[in-house]
């Protein structure tokens, strides 16, 4: 069977619900790169999955909104509630389109583990700039590039400890991981760390912050070999002074 998110939604938002130190360190650090307090603030969370991010906003009093393909996931994430102060309100749409999105109507576009997966990153970028409001930014996280690249796998030293190995690096495009408990079973689409760069900078965003986060302990004692290599990299790009304003 060829897994896709909706298959693995199941799967996936039990992971999330049942505790995933990985997901919840990268909804942490994410996190850590927007304002403390988001009342008032429109947050689009662009491939929200189960919703672990959009809640996490509605929670620093945002008014969140979450998209993402997979008709189940976003079925899991309107079942999750929410957390208030803020709220949250989802659709199934596509990050290349953001057709459930109006031009210039949010403030922030936060974007974890999901850019990775769309097909045309330039679309992606063309479409949150075109929700976002002049000035607004993106802040994403993806697998980090240079340890997460395809078909990437561990080695065990004679000292115990683990190396991870790394061949594909150059390799941009779709792959698939063949471990059957894998999250990109579903498929994943790489790119190098200048491909994400050059593609915010194409569009106009300055990045403001990156991010190559060192694992936290919980991370560590859930995956011992994590130690010493940022899972994420993380990236806060602001939209360019020229953005249009809101019609009218
Ligand atoms: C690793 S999950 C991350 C979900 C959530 N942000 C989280 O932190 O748990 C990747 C998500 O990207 C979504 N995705 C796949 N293709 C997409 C697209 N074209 N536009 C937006 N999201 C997409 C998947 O459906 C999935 O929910």
């Amino acid at each position: 069977m060829t897994e896709t998110w909706d298959t693995i939604a199941d799967w996936y938002a039990e992971l999330l619900r049942t505790g995933s130190p990985l997901n919840d360190f990268n909804r942490d650090t994410l996190l850590a790169h927007l304002p403390d307090e988001l009342s008032g603030h429109q947050v689009l969370d662009l491939g929200c999955g189960e919703g672990i991010i959009t809640r996490a906003l509605a929670a620093r009093g945002a008014t969140a909104h979450g998209i993402d393909p997979s008709t189940r996931l976003i079925e899991h994430a309107r079942t999750a509630g929410t957390p208030g102060p803020g709220t949250v309100s989802y659709a199934v749409d596509d990050g290349c389109v953001l057709g459930t999105v109006a031009d210039h109507s949010v403030d922030w576009v936060t974007a974890g583990l999901s850019l990775n997966h769309v097909p045309d990153l330039d679309a992606a970028l063309t479409a949150v700039r075109r929700v976002l409001t002049p000035r607004g930014a993106l802040v994403l996280s993806v697998p980090h590039p240079c340890f997460e690249a395809p078909h990437a796998s561990w080695t065990r030293l004679a000292d115990g400890t683990h190396r991870r190995v790394v061949g594909d690096y150059l390799a941009e495009g779709f792959w698939r991981s063949a471990d059957p408990r894998a999250v990109r079973r579903a498929g994943n689409r790489h790119r190098t760390l200048s491909g994400y760069l050059t593609a915010l900078l194409r569009h106009g965003f300055t990045p403001e912050t990156v991010d190559e986060p060192a694992p936290t302990a919980p991370v560590i004692a859930h995956q011992p070999r994590r130690a010493g290599l940022p899972p994420f990299l993380l990236i806060r790009a602001r939209a360019p002074h020229d953005s249009p304003g809101p019609a009218g």
